[in-house]
């Protein structure tokens, strides 16, 4: 729980109605928070994950708590075909399709040289094909004819060299390149298409493989503001991102860090983090 629903929002609550929103990973982290945001702000939802069990309930506490639809689609994003289909279900359910959050990703640590070609591929599969996969879909199945934006969930570990990172990086830097070509190709058909790219996030499985227990800490001090990100920092800047009031905005990455990839001291040196 991101604690979002409890909290005030500084915008409106219909800011999205009458939207639908389609998110990948949805069922956890920063994923969910984004998900809960958007119902919490009057859009309907559609959560695409792998794991069935963590998106029902999820999708089952955000109908709950917002009032709105949230329907739970089990679906690999490796798998164009069951992309595809669960596109085609939202829009028949819902009725349209005006916002995707590309969000799922894989991550684990592991020095390049002991990354097998499975792991390296796996990683790439998820976030840059799937990436790919569920943003061909949306725009032939609804965006081409009715435009929509997309926005990519990206990341920081790819401006510098990040050690154990190499399949991560590589996949990050692939969604970028997309965010680009596509701003470029589907703007003049009425589709924003933009990424947030996260610095270290707490609270969330990807800071718990990357930064376990005192790297946690250690990582607090290299950050200009001194303090991790939070779930709910993103999920403002997406909320903003996906709103109207950011119609000028199209193929930027915005970077949320604290000042982190400014300060040249990430990563932590290579012999403390895990896997490498
Ligand atoms: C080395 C590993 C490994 C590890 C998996 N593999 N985990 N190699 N070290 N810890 C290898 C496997 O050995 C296998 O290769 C290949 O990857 C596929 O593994 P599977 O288990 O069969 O694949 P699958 O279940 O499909 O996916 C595994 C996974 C996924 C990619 C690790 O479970 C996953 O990513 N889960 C975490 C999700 C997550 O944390 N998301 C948040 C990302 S945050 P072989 O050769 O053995 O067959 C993010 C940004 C972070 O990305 C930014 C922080 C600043």
């Amino acid at each position: 729980m991101t604690g979002w629903i409890s909290t005030v929002s500084i915008f409106r609550d219909t800011l999205f109605s009458g939207k639908v929103a389609l998110i990948t990973g949805g069922a956890t982290g920063i994923g969910r928070g984004i998900a809960e945001a958007l119902a919490r702000h009057g859009a309907d939802l559609a959560l695409l994950s792998r794991k069935a069990d963590n998106l029902a309930s999820t999708a089952a506490e955000i109908e709950a708590t917002t009032g709105r639809r949230c329907l739970a689609l089990p679906a690999d994003v490796r798998n164009p075909e069951a992309v595809d289909s669960a596109v085609a279900r939202t829009i028949t359910e819902l009725g349209r399709l005006d916002l995707l959050v590309n969000n799922a990703a894989g991550n684990f640590p592991c020095a390049s040289e002991d990354l097998s070609p499975n792991g390296f591929g796996a990683v790439i599969d998820i976030d840059a094909k799937g990436t790919w996969h569920a943003s061909r879909s949306v725009f032939r199945g609804w965006m081409k004819e009715h435009g929509g934006q997309i926005l990519n969930i990206s990341a920081t570990l790819h401006y510098g060299g990040t050690p154990g990172q190499l399949h991560v990086a590589a996949a990050k830097a692939a969604v970028d390149a997309m965010t680009r070509t596509l701003a470029v190709e589907w703007g003049p058909l009425g589709v924003r298409v933009n990424a947030i790219a996260p610095g270290p996030i707490g609270d969330t499985e990807g800071a718990r493989r990357l930064f376990p227990g005192p790297l946690a800490d250690r990582l607090r001090a290299l950050i200009p503001t001194r303090r991790l990100g939070s779930i709910d920092d993103i999920v403002n800047l997406a909320l903003f991102v996906l709103s109207e009031a950011a119609s000028n905005l199209n193929g930027t990455i915005l970077v949320s860090d604290g000042g982190l990839c400014l300060a040249g001291r990430f990563p932590l040196e290579p012999e403390s983090r895990p896997g490498v």
